[in-house]
């Protein structure tokens, strides 16, 4: 018997120390301590022997028990160490490697043109504004001093929205300028004002340069003694460096509009035949300011005789689709990817002023 037993401990041992891997002994243990192990048939062999004999035999099996689990468990935490040695070495990183280049997205240019409008008037003290896509009619044309029957609305080609759902509410517009945007901020702000406003603007308009949708980027500033050489100034230094043109010429004529008195249209130098901007002796509109009118101010309530100011607006993919010599409109809103990846811009370069947008 003792002999039996220490040829079985023996042989135990032999399995433990030579079982390749944690899953053999796993089945090692099984084999000895599982409810039809070899060592759990001795334990229970114990019960019928008579008490003098199974306190003795006992005390032998229960040893080499003991002497087992403690050669399983230093086994396992062997096997288990050499297993994440062996998993570090094979996934051991080459950090000398170089990177992959990410596959990234690119930025739209609007998008583009909108962040360097901001980083433009950002740096003249300008913040940004926002206004809904959905406008009131009085907002959009009412407050700005464009009456109902008025024939500026014709130009704007407006589509009108059904009233809210009870149908007591304003009437409705898709805004056909971002000028409402100039009264909001009038409304929610006091003077000094200085700011841009750029979004979505619609009329029912489509061809190769008009899309019912477009962009547009509003201006408005109001002080105490703002004047048209403050118009002059701003904005010929805007568009010279929206086109990193120092020297591009750029001139005021005079033009209407009923938010502002006087008005003036905003042209720039080009030549029209090879659409080179900056000489060549012709002029392109590039957008519409002026100073703004006192009945505007009054309606937004400011006091006309204390405050004034100046508003442009310019349409974004315009001066985009210049800069860039793109002379279609219509890809900008049709998610070509082979368009956006010839004209977007990496997310990496973001516009900033110091390098030139
Ligand atoms: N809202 C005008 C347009 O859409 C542009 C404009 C804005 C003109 C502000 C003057 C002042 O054509």
């Amino acid at each position: 018997m003792t002999d039996d037993l220490a040829a079985l401990c023996h042989a135990a041992e032999h399995d433990i120390a030579t079982a390749p891997d944690l899953r053999a002994l796993e089945a090692v243990r099984v084999a000895l301590l599982g409810k039809t192990g070899r060592l759990t048939a001795r334990l229970k062999e114990l019960g019928a022997l008579p008490p003098e004999a199974r306190r003795e035999q006992g005390a032998r099996v229960n040893a080499v028990k003991e002497a087992l689990t403690a050669a399983l468990e230093a086994r396992c935490a062997a096997l288990a160490a050499a297993a994440l040695e062996a998993r570090l070495a094979q996934e051991r990183i080459d950090v000398s490697l170089p990177a992959r280049p990410a596959e990234s997205g690119l930025i739209h240019p609007i998008s583009r043109a909108m962040d360097e409008i901001a980083a433009i008037f950002g740096a003249m003290g300008f913040t940004v504004a926002e206004g809904p896509d959905i406008e009131t009619d009085w907002h959009n044309f009412g407050a700005l001093n464009i009456p109902p029957h008025h024939p500026a609305r014709a130009d704007h080609d407006t589509f009108y929205l059904p009233p809210e759902a009870d149908g007591d509410g304003p009437p409705r517009v898709l805004r056909t300028h971002t000028s409402p945007v100039q009264m909001r901020t009038m409304l929610a702000e006091t003077p000094p004002i200085r700011i841009i406003a750029m979004g979505r603007t619609y009329r029912a308009d489509h061809d190769a340069t008009h899309s019912p949708m477009f962009h547009q980027c509003e201006g408005l500033v109001i002080d105490r003694d703002i004047t048209l050489g403050h118009l002059k100034g701003c904005l010929t230094d805007f568009l010279r460096a929206f086109f990193g043109l120092p020297d591009l010429p750029v001139r005021f004529r005079a033009s209407y509009f009923p938010f502002t008195e006087p008005s003036m249209e905003v042209d720039i130098g080009w030549n029209r035949r090879s659409g080179e901007l900056g000489r060549g002796g012709d002029w392109l509109e590039i957008l519409g300011s002026g100073m703004v009118h006192a009945k505007v101010l009054a309606n937004g309530g400011i006091d006309p005789r204390e405050w004034q100011g100046f508003a442009f607006g310019m349409g974004i993919e315009r001066i985009t689709m210049l800069k860039h010599g793109i002379n279609d409109l219509r890809p900008f809103f049709e998610s070509d990817l082979r368009w956006l990846r010839h004209y977007g811009f990496s997310p990496m370069a973001p516009a900033m002023l110091h390098e030139g947008v």
